[in-house]
């Protein structure tokens, strides 16, 4: 494993993600985790990732030296680069020469571990106001840039390296491929780490816990989950029973995905509850956000247990115990729990979908230690519908909270229909990857005048909320062609009744949220 140091800054994540691209295992440890914890783990390689602060700063974290003499490879990437040199007796100045951005970098020895192969002169990624000026004894130096005489150095005989700008972003032209030189050829790591392999890993642990006993899985329609279940299934086959609420306030298709196209691929034995009337009740006469996301994600938890009730009933009329419940926890999730950092509570998303903490069952989360696209790709493996597979984010509370006003049976169908013809048209003009989410709210309390054929209308506004994002914690409106809105605005005041006006939403976040509610 190799173990990614987080300085702090949004980066650790990012770089675990290109060391596993480059099919190496790793993980993300804090900064604040002593050397000896570290080295206890047995890294075959540690990343010091980049960080917010200057390494002058008060209470700057540091760099034990003792990880540079365990005889693990190390690289140190911005921060972490200046860290390093420091704890080895190199020089960090405050040269006040910032670079932030895009930077020529220079490289002096393009035969090096780092930068073999790689042209003289790159546009590389930088982030930084010190800047190393001179390199710890036994260093050499390979790269520079015009306010970083530094920009990389290299210690082939203790396999100790480092690069002053981000060789992960993608504006680092030739940051994988120095990423990998150092996994490859600086620490002699192997290309071994494939998803067939966490497949074959997780297959093996999954049978070995369960054992005889009974598995229960929540399908939401979304990614993990399915591909959470698929695993069970494949490990343990019918001693897995999902069950998939129909809270009616999927899209248009979805729960016939789940209950057809998916039940066809994997043969998981599925339960359905049709809860569509029972929310449509609670939700009568609520037009809070907040109190429409309390009341699906209550009345989910209790339609859940109710079904998981049965199926303990039955798995006990076999003789059978249910024991385990899956939950398709992310890596992600992980590392930002034990953060433990508080955010401010801007809508109270994570309780909604989520199951009670107190149900009676041991947890089993196969994708715990997966990033989103590995998830994905793991669920191609599986041969997953891709519909399901790369299907884009979708709020637990669903189209709840894409009616502004009271949710009714008649304003759900209204979006669906608008949702599906948006849907339809941005896959067609192929943007399904490239766009993060496209909700489509209905403005239900909203009436303006229109005109169809010879009459005047008074229906409801259709507002397009296409977004792209890395993470969803920001996002930018998506710059969509003229002729696709053109399209899908035409179709929807066309084939929908009671939609006279469609309106693009072009605010980024912040400050608009990508969802309405
Ligand atoms: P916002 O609207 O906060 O959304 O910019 C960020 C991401 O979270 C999704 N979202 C939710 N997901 N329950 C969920 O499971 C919720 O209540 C919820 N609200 C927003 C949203 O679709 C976007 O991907």
């Amino acid at each position: 494993t190799v173990l990614v140091v987080d300085f702090g800054a949004q980066y650790a994540q990012l770089i675990a993600r290109r060391v596993r691209e480059a099919r190496v295992y790793s993980e993300i440890v804090p900064h604040t985790m002593p050397a000896d914890e570290i080295l206890a783990k047995k890294p075959s390689a540690i990343i010091l990732s980049g960080g917010p602060s200057s390494v002058y700063a008060d209470g700057a974290p540091g760099v034990d030296a003792a990880l540079f003499e365990a005889g693990v490879p190390v690289f140190g990437i911005c921060y972490g680069f200046q860290a390093m040199a420091r704890a080895l007796g190199g020089n960090v100045a405050k040269t006040g020469l910032a670079e932030f951005g895009a930077t020529d970098l220079k490289v002096t020895d393009t035969g090096s571990t780092l930068f073999e192969g790689q042209p003289i002169a790159q546009s590389v990624w930088m982030s930084h106001g010190d800047s190393v000026d001179r390199a710890p004894e036994g260093f050499a130096v390979t790269a520079t840039t015009d306010g970083a005489p530094v920009a990389a150095f290299e210690d082939d005989d203790r396999k100790l390296y480092g690069v002053q700008y981000h060789p992960e972003v993608l504006h680092s032209k030739h940051g994988q491929r120095l990423l990998e030189r150092f996994l490859h050829a600086g620490a002699g790591l192997r290309a071994d780490w494939t998803m067939a392999n966490v497949i074959d890993e997780q297959v093996a642990d999954i049978r070995e816990r369960v054992g005889d006993k009974h598995v229960i899985c929540g399908l939401s329609g979304g990614v993990d989950s399915a591909v959470a279940a698929a695993l069970v299934q494949k490990a343990v086959g019918d001693k897995l029973t999902c069950v998939f609420v129909d809270h009616g306030l999927l899209r248009k298709g979805e729960a016939e995905q789940v209950e057809r196209d998916y039940v066809a691929s994997t043969g998981v034995s599925l339960k359905v509850v049709d809860a569509q009337e029972r929310f449509l009740n609670a939700l009568a006469g609520v037009t809070d956000p907040e109190e429409k996301r309390k009341i699906i994600g209550r009345e989910f938890i209790r339609v859940f247990e109710q079904a998981a009730a049965e199926v303990v009933a039955e798995a006990d009329a076999h003789g059978e115990q249910v024991e385990f419940l899956v939950q398709g926890t992310l890596y992600p999730d992980v590392v930002e729990s034990g953060g433990g950092t508080g955010t401010a509570n801007i809508k109270s998303h994570h309780n909604v979908g989520g199951l009670p903490e107190d149900l009676q069952f041991q947890l089993i989360e196969p994708l715990r230690k997966l990033f989103k696209d590995e998830v994905r790709a793991v669920g191609e493996e599986l041969g997953l519908p891709s519909e399901i597979v790369w299907r884009q984010p979708f709020p637990g509370p669903g189209l709840g909270i894409r009616i502004i006003g009271e949710v009714t049976a008649d304003r759900l169908e209204t979006l669906r229909e608008a949702d599906a013809i948006a849907r339809e048209e941005l896959s067609r003009a192929g943007l399904d990857r490239e766009i993060w989410q496209c909700p489509v709210v209905l403005l239900a309390d909203v009436r303006s005048v229109g005109v169809q054929g010879d009459g005047r209308t008074y229906g409801h506004p259709i507002v397009l909320r296409p977004v792209s994002s890395e993470d969803a914690m920001t996002a930018d409106w998506s710059r969509l062609p003229y002729e696709l809105l053109a399209r899908i605005s035409n179709r929807i005041t066309n084939e929908v009744r009671e939609v006279n006006r469609v309106a693009l939403d072009v605010t980024s976040k912040p400050p608009g949220t990508i969802e309405w509610e």
